[in-house]
């Protein structure tokens, strides 16, 4: 078993020690500087700079207490708690009058040039200044001076820019730079000037910018897409969710007003995201309301239908099909898929996913049953101390992991600090003492990532080749693994330096995932994974795969049949009717095929929340709730089951994708159903509380207390305040009325304590500061937890066959781009690159291409060379997804370009 991460981020757990807080005595953990400890007991203390994931720095001085030399000291000295160890017997005083004065002077000198613009900031009512301000008693304002005012930028789609609201606290920076690795944010200027931006106008570059809203305590950055529909925070409806964007599962809560979606933002999670989203997953949420969603039913033959009417349609055309292929999806929830699968049967459900990615899951699945695996949380990543991606770029595929990735390689830098005697949440010093020193991190992969700045060695090759250096890996770490024959001379130095580091590392990390899809690739992680094993028995080996869709490990957990298997069952003539549920087939397979199926199969019917090209193809097409209006379960990658909430009713017609297709009355009968039908989902009903729950006989309202206009929002269409609508698929309330505490982490919509109205109230539902949700962070893990036994070794991959004047392609994926419904939102697709063809220069000048110039990637598909430094050899990298671009890269084996004029292939 891998070492169990126990504690928070700032090291493991030490002994315990009591402090005395203004006369009495607290328990406290040793190690930790006196803010945390402070506010893991429950207590208040105004801060700004220090922030749980960063650690202190000293900077606001807005978190000073009075600490008492010893029992005779009755005046004492003001501290800065965030910068001052806990030690056993320590004296101090948090709500002395000079503690306090301390506190609210510095308050008002940090608002000395701060605008006052609350009731026209969109941080108001949810601001870390304004409870801070409130938290000290700063009420009147001295200062009769000019404020200084700066001009603010345009950072681009996601970000708004009001400089004048800065209280110089330094957060924006240490996270941009420090923890994301972002070099575009800045601070200039000095003294009374100092300014946090861009050396000029444009969009942040970094993909995880959208935090800045969140880490910044002021209305600085502010969210440009919530800004098109703002709303309070106390006005909007919200519901624990869980991102649809990618697999890694990240918990967000949605907040709607009026019927539509107006913003995501982070809803902690201590094992997956803390306090971090990635920008795709903020930001990608406009499909919800956006022009291509389905209202309402319709079909090919007489147009929009009402709703009883397509239920009529959609009985009778069941009941005239000959035989019915069901194909699921990998972005609906667990449920809404069993209800395909017991709509069709098993044998006629299909997983609806290219066949090239469907392998690769299988093979994984293969991998983590039977191997001494641990599919590891974001939490443990951060804590490995040497890591291996193969074949991935998890910025693009798996973004927050990336970003667990970029804090792991620090553990070298806080191992130099334990042995200085450094605490952790130092910050500057251990960066100080650290200077440059890094855990080795070692990237195979086909094109240049970004994390490649952190790398102790990247490598680029084929997806064949990365396989042959994980095989090669894998027999360094333990000689009865299979030799591979026919490396080059820097692939076998570089597999001996890998071995070396991953056998001499405590916490050893390998990521891999569905990114190149390589089967090839997936072998070589179980190789070294078993190979680890064996050096180091009784411990399973960490790793991560990345899948490309929030629910593509549950889908594959269901064991569908591949696409392939439908084009066939239809083919053949076994069945004629094809029920599709949330699946665009044009993206899983090349349009000839998909054509083909589609016009062989005399009925198909289509349920989903969003208009695709399947769906201009369907006789019928049903409209499903989003995410955002139904709930369910999905797997994230970490193989951990998680129950997403409706943040609001369904719109126009739509439905639960399952209610169309089922008889359940509730989704507990449904997700039971499912428990019991397939063993490895027996835990699911324990992701969170069912429908019954109740607290003190109430339900637990969607909308916070300080909630308005209820009675007013609807005046122009009644007069009268509607009944709230009844939710029979939860605990939950669309009201403002019910539980008001004590809500279980998996069913708690929103953070909100007394005087902390900003983000940062979240500490009020931990178990110590940066630390788990108390009652356990959400999710029941399913798979992936070091049990397995053992596979034989493999056999390592053979060179690949040289392929004369042509080049293999490759996907290349983008946060910004690849992901489907997230290219909904205009600041998503925005973002989003043009299509192009990718060439290492070598490659391109060797085939007479010059950047920009058109070759065919298929047939009329035609495309620009993009010259691309860093791409591996003999490879031709193609972007995954993109709506622009309808030909999925899986299609080919390899490619020969054609410019104009050339005899098409
Ligand atoms: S912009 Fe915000 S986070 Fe940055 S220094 Fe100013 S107040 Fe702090
Ligand atoms: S990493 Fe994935 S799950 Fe997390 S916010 Fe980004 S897209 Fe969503
Ligand atoms: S929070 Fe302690 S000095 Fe800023």
């Amino acid at each position: 078993m891998p070492d169990k991460i126990v504690g928070n981020d700032f090291g493991p757990p030490k002994a315990g020690l009591h402090i005395e807080i203004d006369g009495k005595s607290h328990p406290v953990k040793a190690g930790e500087n006196l803010l945390q400890a402070i506010l893991s007991l429950g207590l208040d203390l105004p801060y700004f700079c220090w922030h749980p994931a960063m650690g202190s720095v000293g900077a606001c001085r807005q978190c000073g207490v009075i600490q008492f030399k010893d029992a005779n000291d009755a005046q004492g000295r003001v501290v800065m708690a965030c910068m001052t160890p806990v030690a056993e017997g320590m004296r101090i005083s948090l709500q002395g009058p000079d503690a306090k004065a301390f506190r609210a002077g510095i308050l008002e000198l940090l608002m000395t040039n701060h605008p006052h613009d609350c009731p026209v900031c969109e941080e108001g009512g949810e601001c870390h200044l304004q409870d801070m301000t409130v938290m000290t008693g700063h009420t009147v304002r001295q200062y009769r001076g000019l404020k200084r005012t700066h001009r603010n930028q345009d950072l681009g789609p996601f970000i708004n820019h009001e400089m004048n609201r800065c209280i110089a606290c330094y957060r924006c920076v240490r996270y941009y730079q420090d923890y994301c690795g972002g070099d575009d944010l800045q601070v200039f200027a000095s003294h009374n000037h100092v300014y946090f931006g861009r050396h000029e106008d444009g969009a942040l570059e970094n993909e995880f910018s959208g935090n800045l809203v969140e880490v910044c305590p002021t209305g600085v950055f502010t969210d440009k897409t919530f800004s098109r529909h703002y709303s309070r925070k106390w006005d909007l409806q919200t519901a624990p969710s869980v991102c649809v964007h990618c697999g890694i599962g990240c918990n967000t809560s949605p907040g709607e007003r009026y019927g539509s979606l107006r913003r995501i933002v982070n809803r902690y999670h201590g094992e997956i995201n803390g306090y971090f989203l990635c920008d795709r997953g903020r930001f990608g949420y406009g499909f919800v309301n956006g022009p291509a969603r389905l209202y309402q039913a319709r079909s090919a033959e007489t147009g929009p239908l009402d709703v009883s009417t397509a239920e009529n349609r959609l009985r009778a055309m069941l009941e005239d099909a000959k035989g019915i292929v069901g194909i699921g999806s990998p972005r609906a929830s667990l449920e809404a898929n069993f209800a395909l699968r017991e709509r069709v049967g098993a044998e006629r459900f299909h997983a609806g996913i290219g066949d090239a990615e469907h392998g690769c899951l299988r093979t994984l699945l293969d991998l983590v049953r039977n191997l001494p695996l641990h599919l590891v949380s974001l939490r443990e990543a951060e804590r490995a101390d040497a890591v291996l991606i193969l074949g991935e770029d998890p910025t693009q595929t798996a973004p927050r992991l990336a970003l667990a990735l970029r804090q792991a390689v620090r553990n070298r830098a806080l191992a130099i600090a334990d042995e200085l005697g450094i605490p952790h949440w130092q910050d500057a010093a251990v960066r100080e003492a650290a200077q440059a020193e890094k855990s080795p991190l070692f990237i195979a992969s086909p094109a240049p990532t970004r994390l490649d700045d952190i790398a102790a060695r990247t490598c680029r090759a084929s997806p064949r080749t990365i396989a042959r250096l994980g095989f090669a890996v894998a027999h360094g770490i333990c000689p009865e693994a299979p030799a591979v024959m026919g490396l080059t001379p820097e692939h076998e130095a570089l597999a001996a330096e890998i071995a070396q580091a991953l056998t001499s590392a405590e916490r050893p990390l390998i990521v891999a995932g569905t990114g190149c899809l390589s089967e090839d690739v997936l072998r070589a992680v179980g190789q070294i994974a078993a190979a680890l094993a064996a050096a180091r028995p009784g411990r399973a080996t960490a790793v991560h795969f990345a899948v490309p869709e929030c629910n593509s490990l549950g889908l594959a957990l269901m064991e569908a049949q591949s696409l392939a298997h439908a084009a066939h069952t239809i083919e053949s003539g076994e069945a004629d009717t094809l029920l599709i549920l949330e699946n665009d087939l044009y993206r899983r397979a090349d349009r000839t095929t998909v054509d083909a199926l589609l016009t062989r199969a005399r009925q198909v019917i289509v349920i989903d929340h969003t208009l695709h090209a399947t769906a201009e193809r369907a006789h019928l097409v049903l409209p499903a709730a989003s995410f955002a209006e139904t709930e369910g379960t999905l797997v994230s990658s970490e193989g951990r089951a998680q129950r997403f909430f409706a943040a609001m009713q369904p719109a126009g017609d739509s439905r639960d994708g399952w209610r169309w297709l089922g008889p359940w009355p509730c989704l507990d009968d449904l997700t039971r159903a499912l428990a019991d039908s397939l063993p490895v989902f027996q835990q699911i009903t324990a992701c969170a509380p069912g429908a019954a729950f109740r607290i003190a006989g109430q339900k637990i309202p969607r909308q916070p207390h300080r909630y308005s206009g209820r009675t007013a929002m609807l005046a122009d269409i009644r007069i009268h305040e509607p009944k709230q609508p009844e939710d029979t698929d939860s605990a939950l309330a669309f009201s403002m009325e019910g539980a008001a505490n004590d809500h279980p982490p998996a069913l708690n919509p929103f953070v909100w304590a007394p005087g902390w109205n900003s983000n940062q109230a979240v500490g009020k539902f931990q178990d110590e500061a940066g630390g788990h949700l108390s009652g356990g962070d959400p999710g029941i893990r399913l798979i992936g937890d070091g049990a397995g036994t053992g596979l034989p070794w493999s056999v390592p991959p053979e060179t690949e066959a040289s392929i004369a004047d042509a080049l293999r392609l490759v996907p290349l994926h983008h946060i910004f781009g690849s992901d489907e419904t997230s290219m909904h939102s205009s600041a998503v697709a925005e973002r989003a690159p043009h299509p192009y063809v990718a060439l290492n220069p070598e490659d391109a000048a060797r085939l007479g291409l010059a950047e920009g110039e058109e070759v065919e990637l298929a047939p009329d598909v035609w495309l620009p060379v993009k010259c691309l430094p860093g791409l591996a050899a003999g490879i031709a990298g193609v972007p995954a997804g993109l709506p622009d671009l309808p030909v999925p890269v899986t299609a080919w084996q390899s490619w020969k370009p054609n410019k104009p004029g050339d005899e098409t292939s």
